[in-house]
């Protein structure tokens, strides 16, 4: 995979991250905005056709055996902000989601008979972490990659849609040391 970029900085001749010289991104003296540059970064991968794989941790999931009391706990003693409950048929769970500064916390209940959540608490009767979902731009692009390094997608193969509305397809965990890993595209 290809490393960080080279960031240069020129005479305010240019905008910023407006040119690549060389593969190189060229930022002007008044980009201070790291953020900023990030996203220039991103743009200078796309128009060189690479393609970006993971991006931000969009949640932690955890299962939970009283989805109540998980919220009460949440909403109490960390003093989180804890959403409502929303029904999930198509994945066979209850979501709650909690909103972290920097990312968010799903808590995850079963729903229906053959739900995938029933046997997890079964082997964990105290709750677990269940999964973790990173960000991709392009979940079919993702998808592609990741079948031609050999890791396996669950259920389909096909994107569901997940609780945010968005695309989302899941991860062997055994191709991926243990843990069961959720794509989101953003
Ligand atoms: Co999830």
């Amino acid at each position: 995979m290809i490393g960080p970029p080279n960031i240069c900085y020129t005479p305010n001749i240019l905008h910023s991250g407006e040119s690549l010289v060389n593969g190189a991104v060229l930022f002007t003296r008044d980009t201070v905005d790291i953020a900023c540059a990030q996203d220039m970064f991103d743009k200078a991968f796309n128009t060189i056709g690479r393609t970006k794989m993971i991006g931000r941790l969009n949640h932690v999931a955890i299962a939970v055996p009283d989805l109540e009391a998980a919220c009460a706990q949440y909403r109490g003693a960390l003093g989180a902000t804890v959403g409502e409950p929303q029904d999930e048929p198509d994945h066979g769970v209850t979501v709650v989601f909690i909103e972290l500064p920097n990312t968010k916390i799903e808590f995850l209940y079963p729903l229906g008979d053959d739900s995938p959540i029933k046997g997890f608490l079964e082997k964990n009767p105290s709750g677990g972490i269940h999964h973790i979902c990173y960000e991709v731009e392009d979940i079919l692009a993702a998808r592609e990659k990741l079948q031609s390094e050999g890791a396996r997608v669950l259920g389909t193969g096909e994107p569901k849609i997940g609780a945010h509305g968005k695309p989302v397809l899941f991860l062997h965990p055994k191709d991926f040391n243990g843990c069961l890993i959720e794509l989101e595209q953003v």
